[in-house]
């Protein structure tokens, strides 16, 4: 029997109209656009009105997939939601409320909780499922209202954080493929990034965030690329979750990668944590930059801590 190829096949995405530029910020907290772009390349962020809930993002980026692509909505039969901001604190799943909300029935749907990485981990899992036979056509989401979750006195966190949803059909496919994914945790390090209970705010250690992140970015990468007897030169993107450029830069650096294979959005919509990588993604894939047969990383590292990559031949 000849493996099955799983890819994705489709995409959408949704920001906020509302943005919330530097300057602007800089009258809430004293900050100011030059410090905010020179330590991340940040200019501005997406923030959801005070009604619009995190499955409401996720529809809306789901609308604009079916919107995009025509595929028939009643065939999906599997929905896997990461997110760090569900509409409720434990349950129900945001994923069951977005199941309803798009009119689909008795399917699977439920979320999945690993901090920036959640996409990376929603979409291993999906996978997986679909591998083992129990879902064939899966909606992964990432979708985040982190402005839910900032606290808008801290400078040090509320300038990194925006809201937004990206979302992908992952399917059986004949050519374009998930080649191999890589998934780590270092609970040791839970504390420095944390959404705390009693304030329902982010506190962050931002330096060991830094150095943690510029190392699980490479490692993944280079993990990668060994496990598949493939050279940096194979790859023609990189798509990172979009925390910081400056964690990018210091990467690149390290590990003697070329910068310009990161694909990078940050600019434009701050850190939106599990949403970042479908909303670059869906980005690509409209400006036309994501072409057959090419090799695509996606990298994650966030909350937990956790990290990890899938590799993908588009
Ligand atoms: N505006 C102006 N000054 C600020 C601001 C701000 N928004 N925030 C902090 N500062 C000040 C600090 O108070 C400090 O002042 P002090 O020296 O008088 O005490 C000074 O700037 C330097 O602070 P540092 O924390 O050392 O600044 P650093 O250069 O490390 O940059 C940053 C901070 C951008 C948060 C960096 O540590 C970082 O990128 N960390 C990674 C964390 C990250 O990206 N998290 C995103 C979420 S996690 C994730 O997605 C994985």
């Amino acid at each position: 029997m000849s493996p099955k190829y799983i890819g994705i096949t489709a995409l959408g995405s949704y920001v906020p109209k509302k943005t919330l530029t530097n300057n602007e910020l800089s009258h809430l907290v004293d900050t100011s656009d030059e410090w905010i772009h020179s330590h991340t390349g940040i200019k501005e962020r997406h923030l959801a009105s005070e009604n619009e809930r995190c499955s409401d993002l996720a529809v809306e980026a789901a609308n604009n997939l079916f919107s995009n692509h025509a595929r028939n909505k009643a065939e999906i039969d599997g929905i896997v939601v990461s997110t760090a901001t569900p509409d409720y604190v434990g349950f129900p799943s945001t994923a069951c409320i977005i199941q309803d909300k798009l009119g689909l029935t008795d399917i699977p749907a439920f979320d999945i909780s690993a901090g920036c990485t959640g996409f990376i981990y929603a979409l291993e899992a999906a996978r997986g499922m679909i591998l083992s036979g129990t879902m064939h056509k899966v909606l992964v989401f990432g979708s985040e209202k982190l402005s839910q979750v900032v606290n808008w006195e801290d400078r040090n966190t509320c300038v990194l954080f925006g809201d937004g949803a990206g979302c992908v059909l992952l399917e059986e496919t004949n050519d374009n493929r998930i080649i191999d994914c890589t998934l780590h945790s270092e609970g040791n390090g839970a504390q420095a990034l944390v959404i705390q209970n009693d304030s329902h705010t982010i506190t962050m250690e931002g330096r060991s965030v830094y150095a943690f992140a510029v190392r699980a970015i490479g490692d993944t990468i280079v993990d990668l690329l060994k496990r598949n007897n493939l050279s940096l030169e194979d790859i023609d993107w990189i798509v990172p979750h979009q925390a910081n450029e400056r964690i990018i830069a210091a990467c690149a650096k390290r590990y003697g990668f070329n910068q310009n294979t990161f694909y990078m959005n940050i600019e434009r919509y701050a850190n939106t944590s599990a949403a970042s990588i479908p909303i670059a993604l869906k980005e690509m894939d409209e400006a036309n930059l994501l072409k057959k047969g090419q090799k695509i990383i996606l990298v994650g590292f966030g909350a937990g801590l956790t990290y990890g990559g899938t590799l993908i031949q588009w």
